[in-house]
């Protein structure tokens, strides 16, 4: 997709390394804006191309002090000024503008973390309605604070504690906040952005789905010649649906698909997935059993990452035949391959300042299940590469790809070989596997649950355990259960149910009583639990005690999955459960 042929102002983000980035490119978004990230030492001809109405400094790790903090290019506050461009500081971006514009930043006498009270001083657009005086909570993290502002710069809010909380330049266009508006625990946040976009900069928003759609058909037209062939690898996942789908709409049969049944899947999974491509997706696709190809090799192999690279290997062959039987069969090579990479994928492989990162385009290779032949000299086709996975999502709506594929958890591409640990093909270990995860998923589908989960599989143990069962001794093996919730992968905390009984209340109040969905403010979701419901004037408050038994699995639940398991599955009598967030454990098990 060409950002110039976008229909909204754009909203560049600098990135200076905060966890947060993305985040603030996601809210903007959401705001129908149009918004990029690049890495905030970029050149200024790469921020001048891209011709943003706005900028944005994120925050960062860093001290302004240190020797190597990175900071934007020069020239670049000169040319903001003379192009009418307005520039938002967030935490560290605020400490660059005021050092580089000539105030000071010093270590701050009392450091501020976490959530914190700010008071508007002077009344500004950047928080909108509100008067000198009115309070609000906001997310703080910062050490430095801003000691002297530059010339032209007032404060326009304070903390608690008396630091500096937003500051304006209104003639220079210069703003800056010290906390984060973006994240949820800044309550007021996201209306702050909202009218800084567009009570202050005046940004037109155009941002739709349907319109990125069109965009990248159009591209794709361009791209591909009339009498080009392309292909695809379908993993039956989310990203590589939503790509091809795409791309066929744009270019028809000339697009060719691929689904490898590698053994290596989960219950009836190539069935479901091809009854989802042919059925409701009409997408041609070639269906390839390379089952005994893939165990055979993976016979008495137990290192999770050799296991990797021969997955990986084997794909490339499965691949390479796929594309030669293509060529014999049209007579010309396929010219373009087909490839889901999303914009967090692009973001990391650019790693911002500071990271000790470097530039590099395979930092996730081992999410692009082996590669590509190198003699294949095919050229990409990423129509998904500025979008993250809930607008994927969306666009996956609009191109009615099926709800209920859209929200599959993600599998990885070595499939079920990273959930059985050791050898997978000992011990019946696969279909052993396969019967527990199904039940596991079946029934937390069946409570309702799923959607609010972020990825959720049962795990394969080359250990057994000593049980009992109708009356006998058995020593069988012990599988285990994890089900997580993240926003990307990147993070994970093992599922906590109370999450979900907070949601709920928020959305029963939405679905029930809609009308009383302007009158209701969520005061806090997690902290204390309090929903504060304002009815007619009278304040209704709702708490939200939590016990114990709520910060996980209802007891009812997994009593009755374990159940099911060891009744039902031949081999297993222990379960365990996972509840090891990401850090320090990672997500799959190998
Ligand atoms: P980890 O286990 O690294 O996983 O915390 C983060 C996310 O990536 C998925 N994952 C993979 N996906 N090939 C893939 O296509 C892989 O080798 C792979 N390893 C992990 C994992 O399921 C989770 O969503």
């Amino acid at each position: 997709m060409d950002p110039k042929a976008v229909k909204s102002d754009l909203v560049l983000i600098l990135d200076f390394g905060s966890q947060y980035t993305h985040l603030i490119t996601r809210r903007i978004r959401s705001l129908s804006v149009f918004s990029l990230c690049i890495s905030g030492t970029s050149p200024l001809s790469s921020i001048t191309s891209l011709n943003p109405k706005v900028l944005i400094l994120s925050g960062g790790p860093h001290s302004v002090h240190a020797d190597d903090s990175p900071s934007f290019a020069d020239g670049f506050v000169e040319w903001a000024q003379s192009n009418g461009v307005f520039v938002l500081g967030i935490c560290y971006g605020l400490h660059l503008l005021v050092q580089r514009l000539g105030g000071e930043v010093r270590v701050g006498e009392k450091q501020e973390y976490g959530r914190m009270e700010i008071e508007v001083e002077k009344s500004c657009g950047i928080f909108g309605g509100k008067k000198v005086g009115d309070r609000q909570v906001v997310w703080m993290s910062h050490g430095d604070e801003a000691a002297t502002l530059p010339n032209g710069f007032e404060v326009v809010a304070r903390s608690q504690q008396g630091a500096v909380a937003a500051v304006e330049d209104k003639d220079r266009r210069f703003y800056g906040l010290q906390y984060h508006p973006e994240v949820t625990h800044s309550p007021e946040g996201m209306e702050t952005l909202r009218s800084f976009l567009f009570e202050v900069c005046g940004v037109n928003a155009g941002w739709k789905m349907e319109d990125v759609m069109d965009e990248e058909i159009k591209v794709i037209n361009n791209m591909v010649g009339s009498d080009d062939h392309v292909i695809c690898a379908l993993s039956g996942g989310v990203d590589s649906t939503v790509a091809a789908t795409l791309v066929h709409r744009a270019i028809g049969d000339r697009l060719h698909c691929i689904f490898v049944d590698n053994g290596l899947l989960r219950y009836k999974e190539r069935e479901r997935v091809m009854e989802t491509f042919e059925r409701d997706l009409h997408l041609p696709v070639t269906c390839v059993d390379a089952t005994e190809q893939f165990l055979s090799k993976l016979k008495g192999v137990v290192d999770p990452e050799l296991k990797r690279k021969i997955i990986g290997k084997e794909f490339i062959c499965v691949f390479d035949a796929f594309a030669k039987e293509l060529e014999n069969n049209l007579g010309k090579k396929p010219a373009f391959l087909v490839q889901g990479t999303l914009y967090p994928d692009v973001i990391e492989s650019c790693p911002p300042p500071g990271t000790g990162r470097t530039h590099s385009h395979t930092i996730k290779s081992h999410h692009n299940v082996g590669g590509l032949p190198k003699d294949m000299k095919l050229k990409l086709i990423e129509p998904l590469k500025l979008l993250f996975k809930d607008e994927v999502r969306q666009l996956g709506r609009i191109l009615t790809v099926p709800y209920s594929f859209l929200k599959r958890h993600p599998f990885p591409g070595p499939g079920l070989a990273v959930r059985v640990l050791g050898d997978v093909t000992e011990d019946n270990a696969l279909d052993t596997l396969r019967q527990v995860d199904e039940i596991f998923i079946q029934s937390i589908k069946d409570a309702g649950i799923y959607d609010s989960i972020w990825q959720a599989f049962a795990v394969f143990l080359p250990v057994k355990s000593v049980g009992v069962q109708g009356d006998q001794r058995t020593h069988s093996h012990v599988v285990a259960l994890r089900a997580v919730t993240s926003q990307d992968g990147m993070t994970a905390d093992w599922y906590v149910f109370i999450a979900l009984h907070c949601f709920a209340l928020r959305d029963w109040c939405n679905v029930y009583v809609p009308h009383l969905s302007q009158l209701y403010t969520v005061t806090s979701i997690c902290s204390n639990v309090s929903f504060k419901l304002e009815i007619l004037g009278r304040r209704l408050l709702v708490f939200y005690s939590i016990d114990s038994n709520m910060y996980h699995f209802e007891r009812e639940f997994l009593d009755d999955v374990v159940q099911k398991i060891c009744n039902n599955v031949r081999g297993v009598n222990r379960v365990a459960l996972d509840i090891t967030s990401k850090p320090p454990s990672t997500i799959e098990w190998e």
